[in-house]
């Protein structure tokens, strides 16, 4: 290395292996990163892209080959140890406490004090403030994260790693549930901090956004380093391709067509709003869904649309009421196994706290929804629940060891692609689906959307909530548009564009 590139070089990892049980998640990986820069990171899902993140912030010490900080070998022995040598991260998954408040969560550990050594609450929520209004966030600083969506607690994450003034930030998909609004914002301030100096390395499935903010691209597959290359020297389809091994087939495949027959309405839908009186998270909302249509329904953050599904599904009985037909049958949901026997399924925005059981294994977590088809004279036949497991393991191409491994274990995506399996296997006749491709890679979406259009095909009808305008648009046959709460607009799908569905969105 000539002495020009080793200014030029930050951080960088030579021939970094680490092996976890059955897996080789980083082979002999060698990624350079550029001070002051963006670095963006892709490659499908379990690629190794968060396990190289977490050796380079401290998470992990055992591996094989050499971190480098500044020319110089670093060991961290803990994530303390990175961010005195002022690494900061925001994880991927999300970290928070949900008791605490914002302010403390931000500063947990390191709470500023008063001369006698107690708790500066106001400085703490003073600094807070000027936080998040960096990120143009509106919260108070002395509100639990308990009550705050998953947008917003991204951006909590965000504040809290900015907090710490790093030098270089890892982002390991810092956008997958923040709104168009917000990413903006995100994206003036990393450029306004890689001006004054700090470096970034992005994680992002997001093409779009790699192009927008990246200065150089690296691609990983299966732990190793397949290319990299400058920004404006690439395309988007040589870096999927990279990704992906060779060119991605249609994204969007569509092979049914819509039988016409009602299966599914809802009347009346409404939430009252927890805390302003005479205020609805979701107001008196109508819709229906034919047999074998996939309904999309598109919305800005805080339009309502996660809670109109939560409350479909059973979820707020106290603060809601809806009517829900079922073929024409007026049901009586009152909580989710209700809605289950109903034949409805939901699959939740976060993963984490309503989808999944992180500490129980793949196959468990498969069945967890659907523990009545493997019972054999009352007892669950472990054979039985293996099988089934396999078969969506297989069918989604869940990347995992085997159907024994923790599901905390498996990348961001393939926890996603289980809590998509979970609620399969409950063989529902009507799916609610909230944000179903967050945090997942490009092939396996076109996965998704092949298997959303197998479902509806064998007469599944299927409810979408996605803040993804080309894929609302890519996979519905019709689109229902929310804002503060109402639906206010739908479109079929030959007549919905981009520009229709964004004006009736905003509020
Ligand atoms: N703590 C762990 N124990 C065992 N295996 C692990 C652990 N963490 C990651 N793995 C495995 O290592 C591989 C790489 O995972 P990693 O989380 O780095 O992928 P990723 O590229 O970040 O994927 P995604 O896009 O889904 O977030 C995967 O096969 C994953 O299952
Ligand atoms: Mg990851």
């Amino acid at each position: 290395m000539n002495n020009l590139e080793k200014k030029d070089i930050i951080l960088e990892a030579r021939g970094v292996t680490k092996k976890f049980p059955g897996v080789i998640a980083l082979n002999n990986v060698s990624f350079k990163v550029h001070r002051a820069k963006v670095n963006a990171l892709i490659g499908e899902n379990g690629a190794g892209k968060s396990t190289l993140m977490k050796i380079f912030s401290g998470v992990y010490q055992d591996y094989e080959g050499q971190i480098l900080l500044d020319g110089g070998e670093v060991k961290f022995t803990n994530t303390r140890d990175a961010q005195s040598s002022s690494i900061g991260i925001i994880y991927q998954e999300l970290n928070l406490i949900h008791n605490l408040s914002i302010a403390e969560n931000i500063f947990l550990g390191r709470e500023p004090l008063t001369p006698f050594k107690f708790i500066d609450y106001n400085k703490m929520y003073r600094k807070t403030s000027v936080l998040l209004k960096e990120l143009n966030l509106d919260l108070d600083p002395r509100a639990p994260i308990s009550g705050l969506r998953v947008g917003q607690q991204q951006i909590v994450e965000i504040a809290k790693a900015l907090s710490l003034k790093p030098k270089i930030l890892i982002m390991d998909e810092p956008t997958s549930a923040i709104s168009d609004e917000e990413i903006a914002t995100l994206f003036k301030l990393i450029k306004l901090l890689t001006d004054q100096g700090v470096t970034i390395v992005y994680i992002s499935h997001k093409m779009d956004e790699l192009f927008q903010i990246s200065d150089r691209i690296t691609v990983l597959r299966d732990g190793r380093v397949v290319d990299s290359f400058k920004t404006g020297e690439v395309t988007e389809d040589l870096i999927i391709q990279k990704m992906v091994g060779r060119p991605l087939k249609e994204l969007f495949p569509r092979t049914h067509t819509v039988s016409g027959d009602e299966m599914f309405k809802i009347e009346n839908c409404t939430l009252v709003h927890p805390t302003i009186d005479g205020k609805y998270t979701v107001d008196h909302v109508n819709f229906t869904v034919n047999k074998g249509e996939v309904l999309g329904i598109f919305g800005l953050m805080g339009a309502g649309r996660t809670e109109m599904l939560e409350t479909i599904f059973g979820l707020h009985p106290n603060m809601s009421s809806v009517d829900v037909y079922i073929d024409g049958q007026k049901t009586n949901i009152t909580n989710p196994s209700g809605a289950i026997k109903a034949g409805i399924g939901f699959v939740p925005e976060d993963r984490k706290l309503r989808g999944l059981i992180m500490m129980m294994n793949v196959r468990d977590n498969i069945n967890l929804a659907s523990l009545k088809r493997s019972e054999k004279m009352g007892l669950i036949s472990e054979k039985l629940e293996e099988e089934y497991a396999g078969q969506y393991v297989e069918k989604l191409k869940i990347k995992t060891p085997s159907l024994h491994q923790k599901v905390a274990n498996l990348s961001g995506g393939n926890q996603q692609k289980v809590i998509l399996a979970k609620w399969l296997a409950t063989n529902p006749r009507i799916l609610l689906l909230d944000e179903p491709t967050r945090g997942i890679d490009i092939n396996a979406k076109r996965e998704i959307y092949a298997l959303i259009d197998e479902l509806v095909k064998a007469d599944m009808s299927i409810v979408v909530v996605s803040s993804e305008l080309p894929e609302i648009l890519g996979i519905s046959d019709r689109i229902v548009v929310f804002a503060e709460g109402k639906k206010k607009a739908e479109f079929g799908r030959e007549e919905a564009t981009e520009e229709k569905i964004m004006k009736a969105a905003i509020p």
